[in-house]
């Protein structure tokens, strides 16, 4: 079960930061790469044009490598060529951290709100299929940026309502999009709840990782529209967006997943798990059952095997310098706990299993489930969710089993 495909974050070079020249080319650039990628669609390019992802951004701000998970401040004031040159490349920028209670110009712990690539960005929005006069309801603000393009792209005669949990966040967006003079109307509201007085939409678009999908965007999006949602399983952190259409009677929604994706998580949907302690004590490992496994540590991660393995998590250890690595599994409905550990060269992993389930045996059974099913990457999965609000993955055909 092989990792998806992590959306690649094409850095500014040194060069491109520090030439004028390279820094007023940098949004012809981004087009180009956007198109020649397929990323941006034609039918988005007047609003890529008319509305520019710097307008949306703060001063100071944290533009993210998704390759080395580090982030570097860029204060505008300092250095506004590089500033200008981070916000017109294809790279996610950290705008808040540790839900506003970090300050300074120093990274904080755990980014809470940014502005998403732009690659993602437009790839998202033309799944979401957008067309002109549409009612259209974004959940998780952020910067404004994509209710900014959404709002160009529905015109007048349709109209944008944009959902954020923080209030600062949503405040600052707010009077960006008045600047860029769109009309958006921002609200500082749990999308959760998704906002019943503006409903029916014909498209929602969810820009935060969920776990759990309420019923509520479903009843909220008119038979036929599309909820286009960020899904993802505790597993991991890895996601997929699940493109979902409402059927006709509006009751449920149903539909594939389109591509790869990894978002900050929806507030209150982030994990919160027992510690390590709670699961293994000083002992434990002496007295759990112990066995093997053939099953290479590679294809222990991903968004698939969250979807075989239900109600687990797992951690990868990093190597250590004698060549070991540990994976470990840990259950979220009881203390159930399984490790395997990996020698570099080995073929072997020895296991590890303690508590009413046997985890390890659990995704040993998914594995072969899944490589009996021709080893499905995410795309031939889907979700439903049904008219009782239970949420059911498919592989293949809605009507099916997984
Ligand atoms: C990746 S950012 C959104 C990017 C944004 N669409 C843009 O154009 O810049 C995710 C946002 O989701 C918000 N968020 C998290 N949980 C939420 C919730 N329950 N309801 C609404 N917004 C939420 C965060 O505060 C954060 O601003």
């Amino acid at each position: 079960m092989t990792p998806p495909t992590t959306q690649q974050t094409a850095q500014p070079t040194a060069h491109a930061v520090h030439s004028g020249r390279d820094v007023r080319d940098a949004r012809d650039e981004l087009r180009r790469l956007l198109l020649g990628t397929g990323a941006l669609e034609p039918a988005w390019v007047p609003a890529f044009d008319a509305v520019r992802r710097s307008d949306f951004l703060p001063d100071v701000m944290w533009p993210h490598d998704m390759a080395t998970g580090r982030s570097r401040t860029v204060d505008k004031a300092r250095d506004p060529d590089a500033w200008q040159t981070y916000a017109d490349s294809d790279c996610p920028i950290v705008t808040q951290w540790d839900d506003g209670a970090h300050n300074g110009p120093e990274p904080g712990r755990s980014f809470s709100s940014s502005s998403s690539m732009p690659s993602l960005v437009f790839s998202m929005l033309a799944d979401l299929d957008v067309r002109e006069g549409q009612r259209v309801l974004e959940i998780g603000t952020g910067t404004g940026w994509n209710a900014g393009l959404l709002a160009h792209r529905v015109g007048v005669t349709g109209s944008v309502v944009t959902l954020d949990v923080d209030g600062v966040v949503a405040t600052d967006a707010r009077a960006a999009l008045q600047r860029a003079g769109l009309p958006v109307r921002v609200l500082h509201r749990d999308g959760y709840l998704g906002f019943p007085e503006r409903a029916p939409y014909d498209r929602i678009i969810v820009t935060c990782g969920v776990r759990d999908i309420p019923y509520a965007w479903v009843e909220q999006t008119a038979p036929g529209g599309i909820v286009l949602v960020p899904w993802g399983t505790y597993y991991g952190p890895a996601e997929a967006t699940a493109r979902l259409v409402v059927a006709e009677d509006g009751r449920s929604a149903s539909g594939p997943f389109t591509r790869p994706v990894g978002f900050m998580r929806m507030r209150a949907q982030r994990l919160v798990r027992r510690q390590h302690a709670a699961y293994v004590p000083p002992g434990a490992m002496d007295r759990a059952d112990v066995s093997a496994t053939s099953l290479p540590a590679a294809d222990l991660d991903g968004f698939v095997t969250g979807l075989l393995v239900r109600d687990v998590t797992h951690v990868a250890d990093r190597e250590r310098e004698d060549g070991r690595r540990a994976v470990w599994l840990y259950g979220l409905s009881d203390t159930s706990w399984a490790a395997a550990v990996f020698h570099n060269g080995r073929k072997q992993a020895k296991v590890y299993q303690s508590g009413p389930r046997r985890l390890w045996d659990e995704l040993e059974a998914a594995h072969q489930w899944w490589e009996s099913r021709g080893n499905p990457g995410y795309d031939r999965f889907g979700l439903t969710v049904d008219r009782n609000g239970r949420t059911r993955v498919w592989l293949d055909d809605p009507d099916g089993l997984l």
